[in-house]
């Protein structure tokens, strides 16, 4: 039987060092905001925006919400964009994925100013993975704690996407060795299976990249000490296309018409075969919104520390 990988615990530990960032800025009278813009009705974001709302409660990180119908135009968002970005209230910007079809979110992750691109999408925070100029925030022993009290991880100019940057936090959390072992990214998305694979990489694992032309899904599956799935697709990963042992760690988020939560991995027959598991929900999706705020709360201090010499960025 799998051990459980529980998000819950790691979001929670990360929660109560951003709080306690939160509450450090508030006694120099900076408050903390995160933007939040969602247009259209996908029930995942919606599920998402919900979950953040109520982690920013958690942790006094004031939430500015810009919601926008399935009829927005690119312009409406690009001008909300541009007045996130000369707002002063909020320090980082997440768009919700996906935008209503007719436009194309590259155009928009693209406006957020860098300083604000807290889930890492724009190109030039891409880049920056893409060139190993920003993955030093994931080297080391994985002792985040202390990075982060060095200041260090505050201090970088880019940010890394929550979600591929959550799984490492989950992998190191749970003492599951990442070097040399071989990981089976499914999915190629921007948001999650490419940069996953980079960090993958950059944390000297050997990866294999598959997606939707990918032939026989399994026989890459099977040779994977790491699967990661990232397709929203139920019940793609069974327990025949995972080597007993595997770690199995499922991104996927399907949200079903009772409302209830299911993700890619067939839970019941894997969690009989892998060493280590993630449930959904309670795994992936708290770490990644742990991240957000964490990365908020970075980007607070890396603005303020130039007029408050006080609070290092
Ligand atoms: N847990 C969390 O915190 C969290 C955060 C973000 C996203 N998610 C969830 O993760 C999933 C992926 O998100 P995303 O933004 O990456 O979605 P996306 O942009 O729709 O990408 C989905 C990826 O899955 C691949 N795919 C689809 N069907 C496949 C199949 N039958 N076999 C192999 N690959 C297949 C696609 O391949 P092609 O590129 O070839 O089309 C694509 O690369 C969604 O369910 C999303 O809700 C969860």
């Amino acid at each position: 039987m799998a051990q459980i990988m529980d998000g819950r615990k790691l979001a929670g530990e990360i929660k109560k060092r951003v709080k306690e960032d939160v509450k450090l800025l508030s006694s120099y009278g900076i408050d903390v905001g995160l933007g939040l813009l969602i247009a259209g009705n996908d029930p995942a974001s919606h599920e998402y925006l919900n979950a953040t709302l109520h982690a920013c409660d958690q942790v006094d990180i004031t939430p500015f919400q810009f919601k926008f119908p399935e009829t927005a135009s690119v312009n409406e968002l690009l001008n909300t964009v541009k007045s996130i970005n000369n707002d002063e209230r909020i320090n980082g910007l997440l768009v919700l994925l996906p935008l209503p079809r007719r436009i194309n979110p590259r155009i928009v992750v693209n406006e957020i100013l860098p300083e604000k691109d807290i889930d890492g999408l724009g190109s030039l925070s891409a880049g920056k993975l893409a060139a190993d100029e920003s993955t030093f925030q994931i080297f080391g022993s994985g002792d985040y704690d202390a990075l982060y009290k060095q200041q260090a991880m505050s201090s970088v100019s880019s940010f890394l996407p929550c979600t591929p940057f959550g799984v490492i936090r989950l992998l190191e959390h749970c003492g599951i060795k990442i070097k040399g072992k071989h990981a089976v990214v499914i999915g190629k998305s921007l948001a999650v299976g490419k940069p996953l694979s980079f960090m993958l990489l950059a944390k000297e694992a050997t990866v294999t990249v598959c997606h939707k032309a990918t032939e026989d899904l399994a026989s890459f599956t099977r040779q994977a000490d790491i699967v990661c799935s990232a397709t929203g697709i139920r019940g793609l990963i069974n327990a025949d296309m995972i080597k007993e042992g595997a770690t199995v760690v499922d991104i996927g988020i399907k949200v079903l018409e009772d409302g209830s939560i299911v993700g890619d991995v067939d839970y019941e027959s894997a969690e009989k075969k892998a060493s280590f598991i993630t449930p959904v929900p309670g795994g992936v999706g708290p770490v990644t919104i742990a991240m957000l705020l964490e990365n908020t709360v970075r980007s607070a201090k890396g603005s303020q520390s130039l007029k408050h010499p006080l609070i290092r960025g």
